[in-house]
């Protein structure tokens, strides 16, 4: 198992030496490793098992540092970052030589945020290269929203883990592409549609869900439990007894499961506070051994409550 800590310096050391430290952001937590070193971007998709044609975002803590790495920002992109970083928004720029191939699946555009995570800033601070770092989970599993998740999964291929507490957000970043100076979301995410509607007028969403993606990492079916899952309205074709089944629910428990077996994501029906809990509600009844398959409901399709949805529509996919 790794060590779980706050100790800023052996992060510091560990990265520097070409290894990988998962830290702690307001999104989820991270795999990181130094994105300037080939080698060390090497051992984060073998960590994570994961296929290479899926590119890595990049974190930043200032955009001196950004600088180093990528073309000038759009117009749009610059106002979306004055509004919205540090915090869980990733842009689409187009990258300098200095960012392997690796980290960016061949494409010519480098995914990058500013996270706003107080600790995983002072590491990065502290550093002379940015972060890459995908979620610290398993390639296609539930994104860990803790340092124990993360211990669960990836401990044994890891030394170091940055304790930061549970993640504030839950849901990870929204990332918006600017493809001829075209804003248009890839992912949705920890900010809303609706507020980056509000700087920078419409934008076109296009997280399709897909085997096939032609923007790597959107595919169909990610954040998957191990047990199956489905969605309530699919539970009229189980001619099996589902009294064993878990529920996870938006804001009200539902009579044909053992209440034990059901977790709320936000009883007062709040869209942040469901999105904070929401991979930590798969997990626990992913690891609930009462229980064999795992229901789930949709929330309501604004704020928040769309990026929810998306995760709960592609851990349902096939
Ligand atoms: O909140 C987050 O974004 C978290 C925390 C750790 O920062 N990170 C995260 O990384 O969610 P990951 O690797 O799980 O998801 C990154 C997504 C992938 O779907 C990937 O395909 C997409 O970003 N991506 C990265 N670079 C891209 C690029 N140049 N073009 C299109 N998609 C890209
Ligand atoms: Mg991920």
């Amino acid at each position: 198992m790794a060590t779980i800590g706050i100790d800023i310096n052996i992060a510091k050391t560990i990265l520097e030496e070409g290894n990988l430290v998962a830290i702690p952001t307001e999104t989820v937590y991270g795999l990181a490793g130094n994105a300037f070193n080939v080698d060390a971007v090497a051992k984060i998709f073998k960590a994570k098992n994961r296929p290479t044609f899926d590119p890595l975002i990049v974190h930043v803590d200032s955009f001196e540092r950004l600088s180093e790495f990528t073309e000038e920002l759009p117009a749009k992109a610059a106002q979306l970052t004055a509004a919205f970083w540090p915090g869980p928004l990733t842009i689409l720029l187009k990258k300098k030589a200095i960012i392997s191939d690796l980290v960016t699946a061949g494409l010519d555009t480098v995914a990058v945020r500013m996270p706003r995570h107080a600790l995983t800033r002072e590491l990065l601070k502290s550093l002379d290269f940015p972060l890459a770092a995908p979620s610290a989970n398993p390639f296609g599993y539930i994104s860990p929203t803790s340092a124990q998740h993360v211990n669960q999964q990836l401990g044994d291929k890891i030394e170091y883990i940055l304790d930061g507490g549970e993640c504030g957000v839950g849901l990870e970043s929204t990332i918006v592409s600017f493809e001829n100076e075209v804003p248009k979301i890839l992912r949705l995410g920890g900010i809303s549609t609706e507020e980056i509607e509000a700087v920078i007028g419409k934008v076109e969403v296009n997280s399709h869900s897909s085997s096939q993606p032609q923007a790597p990492g959107m595919l169909k079916s990610h954040y998957a439990p191990k047990k199956r899952i489905l969605m309530i309205d699919a539970l009229e074709r189980v001619t099996e007894d589902f009294s064993t089944y878990g529920y996870l629910g938006f804001n009200v428990f539902d009579r044909r499961f053992k209440l034990e077996n059901q977790i709320l994501l936000s009883e007062s029906e709040n869209l942040n506070e469901a999105a904070k809990n929401l991979f930590g509600g798969l997990r626990a009844l992913d690891q609930n051994p009462n229980i064999n398959a795992i229901v789930v409901t949709f929330v309501p399709e604004k704020g928040l409550g769309r990026a929810i949805n998306d995760r709960l529509r592609r851990a349902t996919a096939k």
